[in-house]
């Protein structure tokens, strides 16, 4: 069992982060102190996670008390709808779901924002618990108090930053998960080690496919609570978090969200920014080929062949200005850096790091 907390430098509180096997059953007695004597208790879910952990989950929190309901909605990204949150509205509203309740986000990713988002605006805030049950989940939406939903205008466009009561990451739940959604949660734990750990990078490097374990989810989390801690609204060091995800959105962007996971998009956007890097002379020779190397053992794909029209989906990134993107590069592997790019250089950056890839995959 690792425990983990997180704070701001700057503003009182904290949270903690708990992450261990066998973490569903004990939730209630896990979250007694969270749980409202005199209102609902109400857990968010997604219609394949809730057929597994949801009896789990609803006996403990019952056998300790709570009053219990569940809201249960599609699978998948396309639940991130503003008509999906007035729906789930209109159930806390059915459920009798009071500022003084407790809402349970149990699942992925989506379930974590769009439930976060709910309770972060229901009634002006109800606390929110998030029991993730994905490794990206439990490696990253599930820490850092960021909420969103998607708007035709691009994705997680409307969301807030709230702060969640508790995380506990149960790690048996990553047995049930598909393999594409596991390899997808990699890609994250890989960019953790890319940005700010070499130790962990080259820890990846010695393990087999799939398998990341209480440790491994522990040290991505105790990362991504470092940099919150500092900036937990996003105004600066946090942005080092999104290494690989510029280009990785600009590839999700091309095929509309419906070619590649989240994760095979930044694994993807990870070589082809540390081959940028070292086409800028930032990124020592050989980096890109060693994420290459590594993602590629975890069953996540290569960059495609020709990157160089993803110059134009760059300015969809919410990191952008009128006319420039902040890139996060890397000085090494655990050392990341901001680099500014003006969009008309975007395309000859993409150019060269293309030559990058395709002469380091030759050797
Ligand atoms: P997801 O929530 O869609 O889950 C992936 C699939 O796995 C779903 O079909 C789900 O039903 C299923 N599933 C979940 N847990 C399972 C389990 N234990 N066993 C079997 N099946 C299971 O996807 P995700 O990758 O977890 O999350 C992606 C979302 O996270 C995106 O919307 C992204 O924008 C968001 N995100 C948010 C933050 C943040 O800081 N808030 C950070 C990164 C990503
Ligand atoms: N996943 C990026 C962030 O939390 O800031």
């Amino acid at each position: 069992m690792e425990l983990l907390k997180v704070e701001n430098t700057a503003r009182a509180g904290s949270y903690d982060i708990e992450i261990g096997s066998g973490l569903i059953a004990a939730a209630g007695e896990k979250l007694g102190r969270f749980i409202p004597k005199h209102d609902k208790t109400v857990v968010v879910s997604d219609e394949n996670v809730f057929r597994l952990y949801g009896e789990r989950v609803m006996a403990s929190l019952a056998k300790a008390g709570a009053d219990t309901a569940a809201v249960i909605i599609p699978p998948g990204e396309a639940s991130k709808t503003l008509k999906q949150l007035e729906a789930i509205y209109d159930l806390f509203g059915d459920i009798g779901l009071k500022r003084g309740g407790l809402v349970i986000a149990l699942g992925g990713g989506v379930v974590g924002d769009i439930a976060g988002l709910a309770a972060a605006t229901w009634m002006r805030g109800v606390p929110l618990v998030q029991l993730p049950t994905t490794l990206l989940a439990q490696v990253d939406s599930s820490v850092g108090g960021k909420t969103a939903i998607d708007t035709s205008s691009g994705k997680n466009m409307v969301g807030v930053f709230s702060r969640p009561a508790a995380v506990l990451a149960d790690t048996e739940t990553l047995s049930t998960l598909p393999l594409r959604e596991y390899a997808s949660g990699m890609a994250e734990v890989i960019k953790y080690g890319a940005i700010a750990s070499a130790g962990l990078f080259e820890r990846l490097e010695s393990l087999n496919a799939g398998a990341a374990g209480e440790d491994i989810i522990a040290a991505c989390c105790g990362i991504k609570a470092d940099i919150v801690s500092e900036d937990e609204f996003d105004t600066g060091k946090r942005q080092l978090l999104n290494f690989g995800h510029t280009f990785g959105h600009a590839l999700e962007t091309k095929y509309g969200f419906t070619k590649y996971t989240h994760g095979e998009a930044v694994a993807q956007g990870m070589v082809i920014a540390a081959a940028v890097g070292e086409s800028a002379g930032i990124t020592p020779k050989g980096t890109a080929d060693r994420i290459l190397r590594l993602t590629l053992a975890q069953g996540l794909p290569a960059p495609e062949t020709d990157i160089t029209d993803l110059a134009r989906y760059i300015s969809h990134d919410k990191k952008s200005t009128a006319d420039s993107v902040s890139l996060v590069l890397i000085r090494g592997i655990g050392a990341a850096v901001i680099h500014n790019v003006k969009f008309g250089e975007a395309g000859a950056l993409l150019a060269s790091a293309q030559t990058v890839i395709r002469s380091e995959a030759k050797r």
